[in-house]
């Protein structure tokens, strides 16, 4: 208890004097700055050495300050209601006298915000004057983390601290839905569309592949491990690791499991643990057998499309 006081007091006064430090969150770790500083936010496009027109999320404790920042509506009280804090990032529209760093939103008219779950996180930005902007704590176009140790890997010594909050419960991004008119999904992730769509009782646009420049995040290249990637794969080649879903009976040394009784929440959950594995063993390519496209699958199937893209 008390090393956990002291560990959200040693991030806290990072982020006070605008440095970047990585948190935990329920679904991937983040790595954090003042949203209202330009000198933080700035730090954390550098570390992750991502393309300054790609807009970070903002991560707030509760809907008490974001009024000072965006416009809120009527679909944003029921889903905030029901489902944050959680896996769920909302597209409002940004307020002109918001103190948001115009390097968050790249100076566009909407910004991204999200209650991010994990108790860590939530004593931290409780305890802070700003909310938190915070990519996922990753390498550009890599695979997101999901233990201090991924995080690590990612960034080595350059970033000043790791609050570690264990691994990651849900493993995969939220999912983000543009609210400023018609519900669009520009992302899936940790909460499925159906139950979003049954809260809201509306129909919502798929968009995820748009070419809205606004979310450049959502490249056809991203959540990659830097490896050949082929999914639907019924057997693997020589020397090609395969990732399944359901137990078989031929164990070869190959074989990764995502999940041995065909579930999909533990699916997500060791996803990006099991490509960064398999990347380790040194495996030149990955096959992955078929995934049903259902529930948190279709985030699964999202993921590996993108990372498939990789040549
Ligand atoms: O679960 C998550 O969402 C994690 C944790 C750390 O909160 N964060 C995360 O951030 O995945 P990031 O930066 O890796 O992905 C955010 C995505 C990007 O694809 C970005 O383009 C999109 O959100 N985005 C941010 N602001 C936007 C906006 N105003 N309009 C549309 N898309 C936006
Ligand atoms: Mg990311």
């Amino acid at each position: 208890m008390k090393n956990i006081q002291s560990n959200i007091k040693k991030a806290k006064n990072y982020l006070d004097k605008s440095h970047c430090v990585a948190v935990p969150t329920e679904t991937v770790y983040g790595l954090a700055g003042n949203a209202y500083s330009d000198t933080a936010v700035k730090k954390i496009f550098n570390l992750k050495r991502r393309p300054t027109n790609n807009p970070l999320i903002v991560h707030y404790y509760n809907l008490k300050k974001i009024s000072e920042d965006c416009e809120i509506n009527d679909n944003f009280i029921k889903l905030y209601k029901k489902f944050s804090p959680g896996p769920i990032t909302y597209i409002l529209k940004l307020k002109k006298n918001s103190k948001i760093s115009k390097f968050v939103t790249n100076n566009k008219k909407t910004v991204a915000i999200r209650f991010p779950k994990h108790p860590l996180f939530r004593k931290l930005l409780k305890n802070l004057k700003y909310p938190v902007a915070a990519p996922s704590a990753n390498i550009s176009s890599r695979l997101s983390a999901v233990k201090a140790a991924d995080v690590k890997e990612e960034f080595g010594n350059k970033i000043k601290f790791i609050l570690n909050g264990g691994v990651c419960k849900i493993g995969v991004e939220s999912t983000i839905l543009n609210i400023t008119n018609k519900p669009r999904l520009l992302r899936y992730g940790g909460l499925s569309v159906s139950k979003i769509k049954k809260t809201l009782n509306q129909k919502i646009v798929i968009n995820i592949n748009s070419k809205d420049k606004i979310s450049p995040g959502l490249f056809p290249l991203h959540y990659s491990p830097g490896l050949p990637l082929r999914m639907n794969a019924k057997k693997n080649k020589k020397n090609e690791a395969f990732v399944l879903l359901k137990k078989r009976e031929n164990i070869s040394k190959d074989i990764y499991y995502l999940s041995k009784t065909n579930n999909l929440n533990e699916a997500a959950r060791n996803l990006y643990s099991v490509l960064r594995k398999i990347k380790k063993d040194k495996y030149k390519s990955i096959a992955v057998e078929k995934i049903p496209n259902e529930g948190i699958g279709k985030t699964i199937n999202d993921r590996l499309k993108r990372a498939s893209n990789f040549k």
